[in-house]
């Protein structure tokens, strides 16, 4: 069995007792292996106790080394597993080292390796260490100056962060090239890359007037795929120049795609690498949905460079200092640039797919851990997501304005420092005068909190009262804190609750809280810093319904007892469109239990559909086509919540129970709205050309959705007009979204559109990604044994994260009809995959081995079966770190 990877904490930070000034590297590539020459210029850190110098190393073959020119005897230093330790080290020195690595051979996608058309870094979170020896630590900040050797013919590009210096030819074939970074940085924002790839390039001229040229490398042939992500670069550094005041610093910002990469981008200094995904575009090969996507990571990247670049992280523990503040910073981008009801309502969506279940889980976490076995498992849904939900928080209590100050207040007083989250909320203290010392625990907390809201009204004194009280359910993080003797004081949180409250006509009350003596609008903000508080509304006629967390102003569950014709009343008129939908979800998921449970009593009927709810989809559907109109909005609103996000509602999840009420929920909107769906299928036609933006993109998501309605139903007129769609697309998104449809028909057009969309597309390895996909979300019985048989497919590749995330993943996590099938081969297939990829790439591996999170919510057979898979996959002998700290805490939680 695997040895328990060790623990480290974060009450064990201590500053590093040696600083680097000046990197200066020499990597020299050849086949089969490369040769890495570091000078690094350092000195003993001044506010730190002494102690050898120990620097990281990780699979390096050392070759020299020198301390101040001299080369060290034997017995002047040491290997320590993976740490190279040198005792003696005088106050200030030059260290050499020479170095041999095999990027051939680095399948882990971290260090540098290879990839099709040449060499690429990832070295976020611990990668450096894999290129050379260093402190590689995020608190240690050095100028890099980088020179690159490689075959000039097979490798013509040859780039590093920040500006070109000098360039040459030498023997052989070969050439090299020097860049050098004016700012200091740790080393985990280290890049370079030795490729064959095309390049397309634009300029920026900044507000002080910096004439920034902005690059995109992709591979040969594909230049035809980088408009979009050209163009949201520009629209990126505008946007922050406009919203934040934040300049690009550097005279060239380089973006390289990179087809095998394990995470969606990076944001290197000057030398962004990203994932494909995230880059090529066009009309026939990318949906709404990708261009979307690349706005968002784009825009994401380049704002790391301001939040993540300039202001570092002191340690790994404070990775939601920039991860949660990037985030934000790209979604409200992303709410600037699409419409902000549905960017908003696609961020709560994903909130409760993917954070609520992982902070109900055994992986549960605060958005900083005081603890972690691997930090590569901690670029997670909370990390990030409720990251960024934190961040929102503060900007909804203190405001935008004040906001803005504490920004610009962090900068002025961290620019160029490896800080930590406490420096950030100081800053956004300072500048709002807002106190937000009991709001620090959203930092130290795991757990989704709950609040119980109540209300009363009071007719003879007009008065409306809520009462909230708020819940924060232990985790097994509180656990396994107070087992390391880590107790974690817990208590309510402070938060926003952005309300309005509506009268019988829909109208928005005027909101008069006690003590107040006149209204103060129609929509306030309301602290929560009790466990129990209580808002009182004065002068309120009727009562009123109210609109509770508009906006989702806070990360947490709601408890109010709506009655259905309260729900159905916000749908129609609540001003809040994140709280119109909500009203709608709510409204499906209380059908959708009620379906559950109808199957559970044995069932066949679908009398658990009120044809209320079926008259409010119909009045929804109409209102995309009155003045005013959102079409993506109504596409959100048709969508009820995931299988997945009904499980977590359940004490012990039935995973068939749960897929049937939902087929059958849909199956049923499908044949009483038939002709409206028709109706608005045929309206939203378009002949227009082609574009991903808002208006065009909304009318086709509504279109779709019709589309995936009318392929419920089991009428060959509906399954040509979808193989119609599939025939006559002109674009990706709605190629694939019948393609999707189709996937899931029992009918020979399936097979037929499958193989053409693969003939056409087998070269375009993004594309083919989809064609995996969508075979692997088919409700059709025998899709384990498809995505078995795909595994073999020369279509995938196991080593490439794109092609195990598009079937495996999206199998194991989207798929959960199968992926919990009783007979337990979904886990099967999902332990297999894990074991073969851990050794290749933990990273992906650890990632799989997620999927098994919420095994424990399941019925006792279930629960068997995954156990069994959990027990076999932490028996393998060797397991990394990654894989071992995610697997041994499913089964201890
Ligand atoms: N910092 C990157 C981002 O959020 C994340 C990232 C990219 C990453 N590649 C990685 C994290 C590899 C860990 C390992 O944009
Ligand atoms: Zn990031």
């Amino acid at each position: 069995m695997a040895d328990t990877p060790a623990t480290i904490y974060l009450k064990d930070y201590t500053p590093p007792n040696c600083l680097v000034d000046q990197v200066t590297l020499d990597i020299s590539i050849h086949a089969g292996f490369a040769r890495v020459a570091a000078r690094l210029a350092m000195r003993r850190n001044p506010v730190s106790a002494g102690g050898p110098l120990k620097l990281d190393g990780e699979d390096l073959q050392l070759e020299s080394l020198s301390l101040d020119g001299q080369p060290l005897t034997a017995s002047a230093w040491r290997l320590e597993g993976e740490t190279l330790v040198i005792d003696e080290v005088p106050d200030a020195f030059v260290l050499e080292t020479v170095v041999r690595i095999d990027p051939d051979q680095n399948t882990q996608l971290s260090g540098l390796y290879r990839s099709k058309d040449g060499y690429f870094t990832q070295c976020e979170a611990q990668g450096f260490r894999r290129i050379t020896y260093y402190p590689d630590r995020p608190d240690v900040m050095a100028k890099f100056v980088c020179t690159l050797h490689a075959d000039k013919a097979s490798f013509p590009v040859l780039l590093a962060n920040g500006n070109p210096v000098a360039q040459g030819d030498e023997d052989n074939g070969r050439h090299w090239a020097t860049w050098e970074d004016p700012f200091a940085k740790p080393a985990y924002l280290f890049a370079c890359v030795a490729a064959k790839l095309d390049m397309v390039e634009d300029y920026y001229v900044t507000t002080s007037g910096r004439r920034v040229r902005c690059a995109v490398y992709v591979e040969p042939g594909k230049l035809d795929q980088c408009d979009h992500a050209m163009a949201a670069i520009k629209k990126s550094m505008k946007w922050d120049e406009d919203v934040f005041g934040l300049e690009m610093d550097l005279d060239h910002y380089m973006i390289v795609a990179v087809g095998d990469f394990n995470m969606g981008a990076m944001e290197n200094k000057g030398l962004n690498i990203f994932n494909t995904k995230y880059v090529l575009a066009r009309p026939d090969t990318a949906t709404d949905t990708d261009y979307q996507n690349i706005d968002r990571v784009v825009a994401h990247e380049y704002f790391h460079n301001w939040t993540g670049n300039r202001v570092t992280c002191r340690d790994w523990f404070q990775l939601s200092l920039k991860e949660g503040l990037t985030v934000f910073r790209d979604q409200q981008f992303g709410m600037d640039m699409h419409s902000a009801g549905v960017t908003r309502i696609q961020e709560v969506r994903g909130l409760r797919a993917a954070q609520f279940p992982e902070d109900a889980g055994p992986m549960a976490h605060p958005i900083r851990p005081a603890s972690y076995a691997e930090i590569n498992n901690f670029y997670t849904a909370t990390v990030y997501e409720k990251g960024a939900e934190v961040i929102r928080m503060i900007h909804t209590l203190i405001g935008k304005q004040a906001f803005r100050r504490g920004m610009d207040l962090y900068f002025q007083r961290h620019d160029g420092q490896a800080v930590t989250c406490e420096d950030f909320i100081s800053a956004m203290q300072d500048a709002s005068g807002k106190d937000l010392a009991q709001f620090q625990r959203w930092y130290n907390q795991a757990g989704t909190p709950k609040l119980v809201v109540r209300s009363q009204f009071d007719a003879a004194a007009r008065r409306y009262t809520l009462e909230v009280t708020q819940q924060f359910p232990a985790t097994p993080y509180e656990e396994r804190m107070t087992k390391d003797g880590l107790p974690q004081a817990r208590g309510p949180y402070h938060l926003p609750i952005v309300i309005g409250l509506l009268d019988g006509e829909g109208r928005e009350l005027p909101l008069r809280l006690e003590g107040e003596t006149s209204p103060v609008g129609t929509q306030r903000v309301l602290e929560l810093r009790e466990a129990q508080q209580r808002f009182v509304f004065e002068d309120v006629a009727t009562e009123p319904v109210p609109s509770l967390l508009r906006g989702f102003s806070a990360p947490v569950l709601l408890d109010y007892p709506y009655s259905t014709a309260q729900l159905t009343h916000l749908m129609a008129y609540d001003t809040d469109a994140v709280n119109r939908w909500e009203a709608g979800q709510r409204l499906a998921t209380g059908i959708l239990l009620e379906g559950v449970a109808a199957i559970q009593a044995g069932k066949t009927t679908n009398d658990w559909i009120p044809q209320d709810y079926i008259t409010a989809l119909a009045r929804l559907l109409g209102s995309a086509f009155v003045e005013g109109g959102d079409p993506a909005l109504v596409a959100e609103a048709l969508n009820p919540p995931s299988e997945n996000v009904l499980a977590e509602q359940m004490e012990v999840v039935d995973p068939d129970a749960i897929h049937g009420a939902r087929m059958t929920l849909l199956r049923t909107l499908a044949r009483e709205l038939r002709e409206a769906f028709l109706a608005a299928y045929l309206e939203l036609a378009s002949d227009e050309p082609y574009s991903p933006e808002g208006e065009q993109a909304g009318r086709r998501a509504l279109r779709n959705a019709c589309l995936s309605y009318l392929a419920q139903l089991d009428e060959a007129g509906a399954q040509a007009l979808v193989v119609g769609h599939f025939e006559q697309a002109g674009n990706m998104t709605d190629t694939f979204a019948a393609l999707a449809s189709l996937a899931s028909l029992d009918i020979p057009a399936r097979h037929v559109a499958l193989d053409s969309f693969y003939s056409k597309w087998r070269d375009e390895a993004l594309v083919v990604d989809k064609w995996l996909q969508v075979q692997a979300l088919s409700r059709l019985p025998g899709t384990t044994a498809d995505v078995r048989a795909l595994m073999t497919h020369p279509a995938f590749d196991i080593r490439n994260p794109n092609k195990v995330y598009a079937l495996v993943r999206a199998f194991c996590a989207a798929n959960p009809k199968h992926f919990h099938g009783a007979d337990g081969e979904g886990y099967r297939l999902a332990a297999d995959v894990i074991l073969q990829l851990d050794p290749m790439n933990p990273q992906v591996a650890s990632r799989i081995a997620r999927c098994f999170d919420r095994w424990r919510k399941f019925d006792p057979a279930r629960q068997a079966l995954a156990r069994q898979q959990l027990e076999r996959i932490r028996a393998a002998s060797s397991l990394s770190a990654d894989v071992a700290e995610v697997v041994g805490k499913a089964l201890e939680a």
